[in-house]
């Protein structure tokens, strides 16, 4: 098994971005996870697609994977797509033709995936499964670092990984929030394979140690 991890540049110090983001990939960060909050679709605001080409300006050249928590999201799909995203996850409750936002994606050559609330059930997925790069399963409520894992997503993991199995897919199992060194293990045994880690991530001192603790977490 390949375990993935992308710290979540949600919880970076914002005044120096570009230090801290290439900081995490130095440290050994396989991707990058920008949260974009519009206040509408979830109670919190952040950044738009500036920053990733910003980003891209300063010399960030691994994978960057935008969560888009906005509705709708159709134009800033186009917009990230053009500012240098590698792949981009929206929340289908957000778009009122996922199938065709989906394909927007593609169209631009990025990654497409899907974000599924925590009281959301996978039937969204059933007829867009063979589509998805990834599936991005919120471990928390959308809006915020630095909440706890809700442990019934564990269920929902293991059944999304049973569908997975079933259909001989091969997309991205994704877990976004409350991932610390101390569930990680236990999250990747439920069939996790790509780990968004914010607030315990960014709040280290040294992220290479952050990076190696939760690489022997999941190797153990
Ligand atoms: C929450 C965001 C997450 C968040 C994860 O809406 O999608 O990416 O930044 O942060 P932690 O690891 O602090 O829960
Ligand atoms: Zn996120």
């Amino acid at each position: 098994m390949t375990y993935h991890i992308s710290p979540s540049l949600l919880a970076a110090n914002w005044c120096r971005l570009g230090e801290d983001a290439t900081a995490a990939l130095d440290a050994g960060a396989d991707s990058l996870h920008l949260d974009v909050m519009d206040n509408h679709y979830v109670p919190n605001l952040t950044v738009g697609p500036m920053i990733c080409s910003a980003l891209r300006q300063y010399g960030i050249n691994k994978p960057l994977s935008v969560h888009l928590m906005v509705q709708p999201v159709d134009n800033l799909i186009s917009a990230f797509a053009l500012a240098g995203a590698s792949e981009i996850i929206f929340h289908p409750e957000a778009s009122a033709h996922v199938d065709r936002s989906l394909a927007l994606i593609k169209s631009h050559n990025c990654q497409a995936g899907l974000a599924i609330n925590p009281a959301s059930t996978l039937d969204c997925l059933t007829y867009v499964l063979d589509k998805l790069d990834s599936v991005l399963i919120m471990t928390v409520n959308p809006g915020f670092g630095g909440q706890d894992f809700i442990p019934a997503m564990l269920t929902k993991i293991s059944h999304l990984a049973a569908l997975r199995h079933k259909h001989q897919l091969q997309f991205k199992l994704a877990v976004d929030g409350g991932i610390k060194i101390n569930n990680i293990k236990q999250i990747a045994a439920a069939g996790a394979d790509t780990f968004i880690i914010g607030s315990e991530f960014f709040a280290a001192d040294n992220y290479a140690t952050v990076i190696a603790k939760l690489r022997h977490e999941l190797s153990r």
